[in-house]
């Protein structure tokens, strides 16, 4: 195959798998239609599906189908199930994580709780929204692990992937409960923060999704360990990526706004390094205006220069660049299948490269 071949097959099986995933989705969400006839409560669960089923760059799936592929795995109903059960988790995680942050918009439409609120009126609705979002988030973790229950996949190598989805849940909700602690503390050294990425983003995201598509289909230790080697680093360059994104984005194209994580206080490393090298003015400026909630775009525009000014942004994209080469290091030495590699290396140059 040449070059321009295997690219253009690539880029065919990365749509069909998303077609696929979202299919499975919505059949899925087909069979789980509210349990009561409330008109209200169908509105709501509609809330839901519109969200789980419009947009989102359906990464984990995709990590999840090349890690079976990689460990000899025929494309299947099976893996695409599992790989959509990632999803729903993903998607009730975003809507915590929307009330956490305080954020109002997500894949360029209100969040969930900002959409529930808008349901009601008065001055009970935003304690509204953020009730109602819990519950809707709670009700896409379980649905994540009916689904991925269902796997039609031999006993064993189920159970070797639900004990990594275990393993997933914990993590990651312990990476969330790390950054909401990181903003009331008082300062996060840049070794704390990225200890914070690790559990919140890069495992959950890269690293388990693609040993849980392993474990599926039967992969030795050996390979799972090659898929921390390569999912740890990636991840973590994916969440960096995010943090500037973030910061320098454009809301047009990533669907979020540019000032959550400013007005929030989040402790990026952009800012754990950008408050390590400001000079006295530039320190009290960030002090006074990070996690300000009044904090206004003229402001925000400060920040990012001082961002700059003291070679913050230059040092995650280092830190960034780094990640990418130990991550396609170790996959050039994982033992993979040529084509699961190909998929894998085509898919993180995207994780890392993006606008969105
Ligand atoms: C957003 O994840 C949350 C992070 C872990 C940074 P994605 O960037 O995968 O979000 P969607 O699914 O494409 O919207
Ligand atoms: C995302 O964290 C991690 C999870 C959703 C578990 P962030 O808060 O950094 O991501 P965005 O920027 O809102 O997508
Ligand atoms: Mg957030
Ligand atoms: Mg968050």
């Amino acid at each position: 195959m040449t070059v321009e071949t295997e690219e253009a097959s690539l880029a065919q099986t990365t749509e069909r798998v998303k077609v696929l995933v979202d299919g499975r989705l919505a059949g899925f969400l087909d069979e789980h239609a509210a349990p009561v006839a409330d008109p209200e409560v169908a509105a709501a669960y509609r809330l839901l599906r519109r969200f789980i089923l419009g947009g989102g760059k359906r990464i984990r799936p995709l990590l999840c189908y090349w890690g079976w592929r990689g460990a000899g795995g025929e494309e299947s109903d099976q893996i695409i199930s599992a790989g959509s059960a990632l999803e729903l988790c993903h998607a009730g995680l975003l809507i915590h994580d929307d009330i956490m942050d305080g954020s109002e918009l997500r894949r360029g439409a209100p969040t969930m709780h900002r959409s529930l609120a808008g349901m009601h009126e008065g001055p009970g609705a935003p304690s509204f929204g953020h009730a109602a979002a819990i519950l809707m988030g709670v009700l896409t973790l379980a649905w994540s692990d009916e689904l991925l229950s269902a796997s039609d996949v031999e006993p064993g190598r189920l159970r070797a992937a639900r004990a990594l989805f275990d393993r997933l849940r914990a993590e990651v909700i312990t990476g969330q409960y790390l950054d909401i602690l990181a903003q009331v503390r008082d300062l996060s050294t840049v070794e704390q923060a990225l200890m914070v990425v690790r559990y919140k983003t890069a495992k959950y995201t890269v690293e388990r999704p693609l040993q849980i598509g392993g474990a599926l289909a039967g992969a030795d230790p050996v390979l799972l360990e090659a898929y921390s080697e390569i999912g740890l680093p990636l991840g973590e360059a994916f969440q960096l990526r995010d943090d500037i994104l973030g910061m320098f984005g454009d809301p047009a194209q990533t669907g979020k706004s540019v000032l959550d994580d400013l007005r929030e206080g989040k402790h990026t490393i952009l800012i754990a390094h950008a408050f390590q090298h400001a000079s006295g003015a530039e320190a009290r400026h960030l002090g006074a205006w990070h996690g300000n909630p009044s904090l206004t775009e003229e402001r925000a525009a400060e920040l990012r220069d001082i961002v700059v000014s003291t070679g913050a942004l230059a040092r995650v994209e280092a830190m960034i660049a780094d990640r990418s080469r130990d991550a396609l290091h170790a996959l050039h030495a994982a033992p993979v299948d040529p084509l699961a590699r190909s998929g894998l290396a085509v898919l993180a140059g995207g994780l890392i490269d993006r606008t969105r």
